[in-house]
């Protein structure tokens, strides 16, 4: 079997077209485009390089973006932002400070602004919806690369109900959300971690693997169930080469679908933050 690829790029373009209505009635309403603000406080290539892909996404897409390095602490400048009536949207890129400050700081970004889903209430309040039908009530964004993958799943109508689903990586950002998504679609789901014993029997059984840990090609692809649908959101660096966290060209020989890494979750995350801070633009011309 070969794989068909979930393609990133393709519906990270179907959706970004799909907001140009919605930012002319904002444009027409208030005189200016919807407003994303990111905060970035690394000075790491990685950082520098997601950054440049966002803006550019942004701007391509008719949206205003603009970048805050932070010296110090981020949570006075997320303050400031989420105060700014110009500003819709408001991300803090990756890496944040760890413990308190990073705490402190997606605590800071109010929840109407917050379209990637770290501020603790927009994150509980996801967690408290049990259904798709809930999360999309709810009006919180959930968190982004998070909605990316089941979007992905969405789009080529691969159900998850009834599936069993493994989730390997149970960061908050990523695969503990991840897991209550796809719990929420009815699938069985599994989350595995660094202590989980024999991962390789856990992936087995897999109709869905979501792949969650930043370890290359970790999840081998022999592991993989034949028929079953890979979603990688690892980004691993690999010399001058980005790869996912699946041993990918082995995984496809068994996989009915699988991401690309890279072209697979990344520009479906940048197309939802768009999408996101689009919404969050309406919603402020109607309070
Ligand atoms: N495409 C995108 O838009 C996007 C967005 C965000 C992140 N990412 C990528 O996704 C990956 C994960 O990011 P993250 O922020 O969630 O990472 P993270 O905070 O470092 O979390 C990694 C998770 O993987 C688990 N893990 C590590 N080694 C493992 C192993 N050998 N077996 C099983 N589980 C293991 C860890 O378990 P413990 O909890 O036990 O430590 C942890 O839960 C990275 O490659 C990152 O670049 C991509």
């Amino acid at each position: 079997m070969s794989a068909q690829l979930l393609d990133g790029k393709s519906l990270a373009a179907d959706i970004r077209a799909g907001l140009q209505e919605d930012i002319a009635a904002v444009l027409q309403a208030r005189g200016a485009t919807p407003r994303l603000a990111v905060v970035t406080c690394s000075q790491d290539a990685a950082a520098g390089a997601y950054l440049r892909a966002k803006l550019k996404a942004a701007a391509e897409t008719g949206l205003a973006a603009q970048a805050y390095p932070c010296a110090e602490g981020p949570a006075s400048l997320l303050r400031r932002l989420g105060e700014d009536p110009a500003v819709d949207g408001i991300i803090l890129e990756q890496p944040v400070p760890k413990g308190g400050d990073a705490a402190e700081a997606f605590a800071a970004i109010p929840p109407a602004k917050d379209v990637e889903g770290v501020n603790p209430l927009s994150y509980g309040r996801f967690f408290l919806c049990k259904s798709s039908a809930e999360i999309a009530a709810s009006g919180v964004f959930p968190p982004c690369t998070v909605s990316a993958m089941i979007l992905l799943l969405e789009r080529s109508r691969l159900p998850a109900a009834g599936k069993e689903a493994v989730v390997v990586g149970r960061s908050e950002i990523l695969g503990r959300p991840a897991a209550h998504y796809l719990s929420a679609l009815d699938a069985t789901v599994t989350l595995c971690h660094s202590r989980t014993v024999d991962l390789a029997a856990h992936v087995r059984r897999a109709d869905i693997v979501f792949a969650c840990l930043g370890r290359a090609g970790f999840i081998m692809g022999g592991w993989i169930k034949p028929g079953a649908v890979v979603v990688d959101a690892g980004m691993n660096r690999l010399g001058e080469a980005w790869v996912g966290d699946v041993e990918s060209a082995a995984a496809a020989e068994r996989a009915a679908f699988i991401t690309p890494v890279p072209g697979g979750v990344g520009p479906v995350t940048t197309a939802v933050v768009l999408a996101n801070t689009v919404a969050a633009a309406k919603r402020g011309l109607r309070a």
